[in-house]
């Protein structure tokens, strides 16, 4: 476990999610998958619009979970292919009347937060990826274009690390780091 080492005590399902690659082979139960989807759905958004969208796979849903695999890039296939699920989250960019959306990706980011959090409280874990291919994710998926495909979520319950090859298996061990908070939020005015 990577467990963060905290300044202060924080929320256990906070400090308690990290991004692992290697996944057990057990399922995630349909009910469950729904708790974790219904805690996204609790997330604030701008004007009330939640514009977050997913679609996910279960690695029994063989055709779309395959199609989920093929649009991630080569650095993230040989590990979430293994995921139990792959979760495709989408941020709806316009308003029903054609105006932009300025806060949907925000918005979709306090929904994934919520959907780790959850995810984390019920003892899974996740890694976000960014490393996918939108155009063909697109055409895949046959996404209209009011949906921006922004992240595939890997997630399960965690695996033996010694079950990766490198170079995953030294980043499963790697510690984490993070800027510490001092650095990141001001009182007043930003540092000179
Ligand atoms: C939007 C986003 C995109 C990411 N893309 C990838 C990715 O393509 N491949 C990968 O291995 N990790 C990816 N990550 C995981 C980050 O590398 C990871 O969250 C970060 O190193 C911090 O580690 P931690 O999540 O274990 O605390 C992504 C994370 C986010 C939030």
């Amino acid at each position: 476990m990577k467990t963060a080492v905290t300044a202060y005590p924080i929320q256990e399902s906070i400090s308690k999610r990290w991004s692992p690659r290697s996944f057990a082979q057990q399922p995630v139960d349909p009910e469950t998958l729904n708790q974790v989807f219904e805690a996204a759905s609790w997330a604030p958004s701008a004007m009330n619009e939640q514009p977050w969208r997913y679609i996910y796979a279960h690695k029994s849903d063989q055709e779309s979970f395959q199609k989920m695999v093929d649009c991630l890039l080569p650095g993230n296939q040989p590990w979430a292919k293994n995921a139990p699920v792959l979760i495709l989250a989408l941020a709806k960019t316009h308003y029903d009347n054609g105006t932009p959306n300025g806060a949907a990706l925000h918005d979709l980011g306090m929904a994934n937060a919520n959907l780790i959090t959850e995810a984390t409280a019920l003892g899974l874990h996740g890694h976000f990826m960014g490393g996918f291919d939108q155009a063909k994710t697109r055409e895949l998926f046959e996404l209209p274009e009011s949906l921006q495909p922004v992240v595939i979520i890997a997630l399960g319950y965690i695996g033996e690390a010694e079950q990766l090859e490198e170079p995953f298996l030294s980043r499963e061990k790697a510690p984490r780091q993070r800027k510490h908070h001092a650095d990141i939020a001001f009182r007043n005015q930003l540092p000179n």
